[in-house]
């Protein structure tokens, strides 16, 4: 059976207290810690930049997941990479050149991830999927927590396992919005590997996060 990985969203974490949320993440079974950077601008909404994640890094070995919902990207891939990030994600329609920024992220040693927005197709990053280590499927349109799974994106997934398998490639399929103990078996059945998840990691079972995480690594 695949190994289910699961990256909370620190969005739905405290605020005031990150280091403790994100040591908490750690010995509840996280693999990897998901940041979602949002500039106001490509996402209706701002969260954190380059001196939060490095602040917050001695918290934590898991590797940051860091999802870049910002335009333009490029020039700010740097900033990212030396405050920690271990994964680097961005959207397609925040660089000029995908190639040159996946380029970018790779000559400084991270992993690169290529995020597909709801209404985003397939074809956005499909010369690069040789190149990439994940794809994001947003099952939200990004900016926030909490809102629901749009199920129209299972077909993507699905498409995408099937030209990952016909092909033989090994990015990996991460999906981040509106995963529950419900989507996340939809999600998994369809291939993906990676669930993203804030509301539920954080606010189920009156908070819970091992037994959320455990919970939803269940197939
Ligand atoms: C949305 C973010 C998500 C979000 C997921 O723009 O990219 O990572 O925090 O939150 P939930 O799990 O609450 O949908
Ligand atoms: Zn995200």
């Amino acid at each position: 059976m695949k190994k289910v990985q699961i990256s909370p969203s620190i969005l739905s974490a405290d605020f005031s207290k990150l280091g403790d949320d994100i040591k908490r993440l750690e010995e509840s079974g996280a693999d990897m810690i998901h940041v979602d950077v949002m500039d106001g601008h490509f996402v209706p909404n701002l969260t954190i930049g380059p001196p939060v994640i490095k602040s917050l890094r001695k918290y934590t070995k898991l590797p940051f997941d860091v999802h870049l919902m910002i335009d333009p990207v490029h020039k700010y891939i740097k900033a990212y990479s030396d405050a920690g990030a271990d994964i680097i994600t961005f959207h397609p329609e925040a660089t000029e050149n995908i190639l040159e920024t996946i380029n970018l992220i790779k000559s400084l040693n991270k992993k690169v991830g290529i995020s597909l927005n709801p209404d985003t197709e397939i074809s956005a990053a499909e010369a690069h999927l040789d190149k990439i280590d994940l794809i994001l499927i947003m099952s939200v349109y990004p900016g926030f927590g909490g809102q629901k799974f749009i199920g129209e994106v299972v077909k993507k997934i699905e498409d995408l396992d099937q030209i990952r398998n016909s092909k033989g490639l090994n990015f990996k399929i991460e999906i981040d919005g509106g995963i529950n103990f419900e989507t996340s078996k939809i999600a998994l059945k369809a291939g993906v590997d990676i669930l993203v998840s804030g509301t539920t990691v954080f606010k189920e079972n009156n908070g819970d996060l091992e037994k959320n995480i455990k919970t939803l690594k269940q197939i």
